[in-house]
């Protein structure tokens, strides 16, 4: 992988989305993909992987889970293993939302076995990380991010292989962002926490997620270490959704 990662737009649909609305989201997306410079990947929920995935099929956008198991098959009433997401087609995975970590008491030990299910049945985990409201007024956003990236970013991560993507759990669904100048400086601090790691920290995806805009979205996606977004709300309309690619600078 070159040094400045292709830009990477993906669209957490969250419990949102019908058969019939989800179908037409997909289509709208698939339809003006080619010739976005960004790499486009929607994440419905469950229920409508396998028809957005038909749906998507030989158009340029990916499929993607917004959670998995850590166990690869059994006894797990409800949930849903890595290898059956690859098996409907799915490249990548999100994995330690906030939404998951908060709303199912999720901890950076069992995040980081999910990260290790989905790479090991070949799919990209997305790894969300971000700090609550009250941590960033304590100063604490640059610690908290660096312990939840160590806690759950499996050792064996590699650029090509995994994707993290910071979202300030107060930004969440708020319409509210950090300045332009934070998020540089947390993507800043998170590449060089990577760097400690891994060989090929500059290659790593890093999105920024949290209220992503068509409004905001070419000063976000052009600041330093920003490799792409991570687009709840404003990803369950195409026409929102494609003006943030298309908000990607070029290589
Ligand atoms: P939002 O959600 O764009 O609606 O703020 C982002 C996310 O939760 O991934």
């Amino acid at each position: 992988m070159s040094q400045t990662p292709r830009p990477l737009v993906a669209g957490n649909w969250k419990m949102n989305g019908r058969r019939a609305d989800g179908l037409a989201l997909a289509k709208a997306v698939a339809s003006a993909a080619a010739g976005i410079e960004a790499e486009l990947l929607v994440c419905p929920p469950a229920t409508l992987l396998g028809a957005v995935g038909e749906a998507l099929a030989g158009s340029a956008v990916g499929l993607g889970g917004q959670d998995c198991h850590q166990a690869a098959a059994g006894a797990h009433t409800g949930d849903i293993a890595a290898p059956m997401l690859a098996d409907l087609g799915c490249r990548h995975v999100i994995l330690g939302h906030s939404e998951r970590r908060a709303g199912h008491g999720e901890s950076a030990a069992l995040v980081r076995a999910k990260a290790e299910a989905a790479l090991a049945a070949g799919l990209i985990p997305i790894l969300c990380i971000g700090e609550t409201e009250a941590e960033r007024d304590r100063g604490e956003a640059f610690a908290v991010v660096a312990r939840q990236l160590a806690g759950s970013l499996p050792d064996r991560a590699t650029a090509a292989s995994a994707v993290v993507a910071y979202e300030p759990v107060w930004s969440i669904g708020s319409g509210r962002t950090p300045t332009l100048a934070d998020i540089a400086a947390l993507h800043g601090h998170l590449r060089a926490e990577l760097a400690r790691r891994f060989a090929d920290a500059a290659g790593f995806r890093l999105l920024y997620g949290g209220s992503v805009k068509p409004a905001n979205a070419v000063e976000i996606l052009a600041t330093a270490n920003v490799n792409g977004a991570l687009v709840g709300g404003a990803s369950l309309k195409a026409e929102d959704f494609l003006a943030i690619a298309r908000a990607c600078p070029r290589a």
